[in-house]
């Protein structure tokens, strides 16, 4: 090679070496701040120690699961890099409300066994149960965790997962305002919670309200995929539909008196399949892709815009034990090969 192509090929060798660095440090940054829902609703589901070697591959730290699979977290033991939240089941909550020996006992056999080398960080107690009849069995389980891990000194929180249903108003943000039994089931939880500003967890997912009316809801605007303010409220402008739901949660928290509460993103996503054109590949990546620079830009919302958002995507995969359609298609990734099903990282 004469010396002048060579210094023209090195030139090009290092370009080629500096994208993809470039490339690779921007991809291991994203899905470091990425949490993901780990859902085995599936009777094809590969292996949790095939799945958690997934996670580590593509630099995922912080991962829930429903409720305390022992496989699942076997499989977790040596890797502390990732944060584990970890559900208790709503049918153990009956139980476990009325007894703190049943509490003790619970914690004994389903975390303690794997404090010492799987990076427990949330407990959460009841699955979008609030509001509901058995909504209040939520608050005594929380407490009695709480004192628990406590006593114990283990840098744990516990918390719950909620949904968007108990706003009874949600629009604009700003008249956002929790529903009465809400109020009865939520409030006391939410005031719990903020004696040591432990997040309370909500599911924030636009799909709903947008398949619902989407003949007067823009995608662009349901899918975060615009910057032009879409709902002006106040002096607070909105470009998409995320941003809108979670402070329309934060301001009736505030009507409650409950001001600064951290709140985590506990899942949301977008199905690719089930619900014709409102569900496709594409419009579940650019969603998905949207939430992932949401979170990876450190920006919080038009009302706290100084909080960076917490969150996680639901779920890692398609899960076919769930009900027939859209919730069968959240997921990120094909079980079978564990294949992505559009390009998300
Ligand atoms: C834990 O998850 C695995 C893998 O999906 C499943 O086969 C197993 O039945 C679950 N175990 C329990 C105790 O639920
Ligand atoms: C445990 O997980 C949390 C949350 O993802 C993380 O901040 C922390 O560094 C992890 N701990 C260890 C020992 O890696």
């Amino acid at each position: 090679m004469q010396s002048s192509h060579k210094k023209l090929f090195l030139f090009f060798l290092s370009c080629i070496v500096l994208i993809f660095n470039y490339n690779n440090s921007v991809f291991v940054t994203a899905t470091s701040e990425l949490g993901l829902n780990y859902g085995l609703l599936g009777d094809n589901l590969p292996p949790p120690s095939n799945v958690i070697n997934f996670f580590k591959s593509i630099g995922i730290t912080k991962i829930r699961i429903f409720d305390p699979n022992t496989t699942v977290l076997d499989a977790l033991r040596g890797n502390k890099e990732i944060g584990v939240t970890v559900g208790v089941k709503d049918q153990d909550l009956a139980a476990l409300a009325t007894s703190e020996e049943a509490v003790n006992s619970w914690f004994t056999t389903n975390i303690e066994p794997y404090l010492a080398d799987v990076n427990i960080t949330f407990i959460t107690v009841g699955n979008e149960v609030i509001p509901g009849p058995i909504g209040p069995q939520v608050l005594p389980v929380i407490q009695s965790l709480t004192n628990l891990v406590k006593s114990k000194s283990l840098p744990i929180s516990v918390t719950t997962v909620v949904a968007m249903s108990n706003l009874g108003q949600s629009y604009p943000p700003s008249a956002g305002k929790f529903n009465p039994q809400s109020r009865e089931q939520l409030v006391p939880v939410l005031k719990f919670l903020s004696q040591t500003s432990t997040p309370i967890f909500v599911n924030i997912y636009p799909y709903f309200p947008y398949a619902s009316d989407p003949v007067n809801i823009h995608l662009d605007y349901a899918t975060s995929n615009t910057e032009t303010v879409v709902v002006q409220d106040g002096p607070l402008g909105y470009s998409n539909m995320f941003d809108a739901m979670f402070d329309a949660f934060v301001w009736a928290m505030e009507k409650e008196g409950v001001k600064d509460l951290p709140m985590v993103v506990s899942e949301t996503g977008w199905p690719s399949a089930g619900n014709g054109d409102l569900t496709t590949p594409d419009i579940a990546a650019t969603y998905n892709g949207n939430v992932l620079k949401h979170i990876v830009s450190g920006k919080g919302t038009p009302k706290r815009p100084n909080s960076a958002i917490e969150g996680f995507i639901f779920a890692v995969f398609n899960e076919n034990q769930k009900p027939a359609g859209t919730e069968q298609n959240f997921g990120l990734y094909n079980p079978v090969d564990m294949k992505p099903i559009y390009k998300l990282f």
